[in-house]
């Protein structure tokens, strides 16, 4: 049974190696870019977990708006190892994610979508997820962004 546990340091390299078999380079994070985003004070990761063997990760995290009393969560990433996708892990991922973020005072989930991940967006909008706006030129200065968002 896929199970989910906290982001821990030794998974480093792992999330890198899944990261980069996902996404095509100048999309795919950089060490220095994962290393980033899995450090800021603020983010929550979680792995997901086959009989010892990370199948997928989500890295999110909360900022409060401006005169808000409660924060808005974003979803930085989500991948789930090539051969395991379409099993339900990311699913579980993004349960999970969002279920922590509410517990973190979050009323509501934004994340961004490149327009060609068929995929992914199919997923977001089964999850709930609506396209909020179109960001023009988003990836690699020529493909367009979705800003998708959810009400928790
Ligand atoms: C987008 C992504 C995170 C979705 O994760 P996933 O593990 O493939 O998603 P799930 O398995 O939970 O759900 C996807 C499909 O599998 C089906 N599914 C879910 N559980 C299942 C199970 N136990 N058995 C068989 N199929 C299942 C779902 O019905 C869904 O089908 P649909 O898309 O045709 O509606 C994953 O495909 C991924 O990592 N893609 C590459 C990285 C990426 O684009 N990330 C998003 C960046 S914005």
């Amino acid at each position: 049974m896929v199970t989910l546990r906290p982001y821990q340091p030794a998974d480093f390299l792992r999330l890198v190696e899944i990261d980069q078999a996902c996404f095509i380079e100048g999309i795919a994070y950089s060490e220095e870019e994962m290393r980033y985003f899995l450090d800021m004070p603020s983010a929550t990761t979680l792995v997901a977990e086959l009989e010892g063997a990370i199948q997928g990760f989500i890295i999110a995290d909360r900022f409060r708006p401006r005169r808000a009393s409660r924060y808005m969560g974003r979803i930085i990433t989500i991948d789930v190892a090539t051969d395991v996708q379409s099993t339900g892990v990311g699913t579980l991922l993004l349960n999970g994610a969002e279920s922590e973020l509410k517990d973190r005072l979050c009323d509501y989930i934004c994340l961004e979508v490149a327009v060609n991940n068929e995929r992914a967006l199919r997923f977001y909008k089964k999850h709930g997820y609506s396209v909020l706006k179109t960001l023009p030129n988003y990836y690699l200065d020529s493909i367009d962004g979705l800003l998708m968002g959810k009400k928790l």
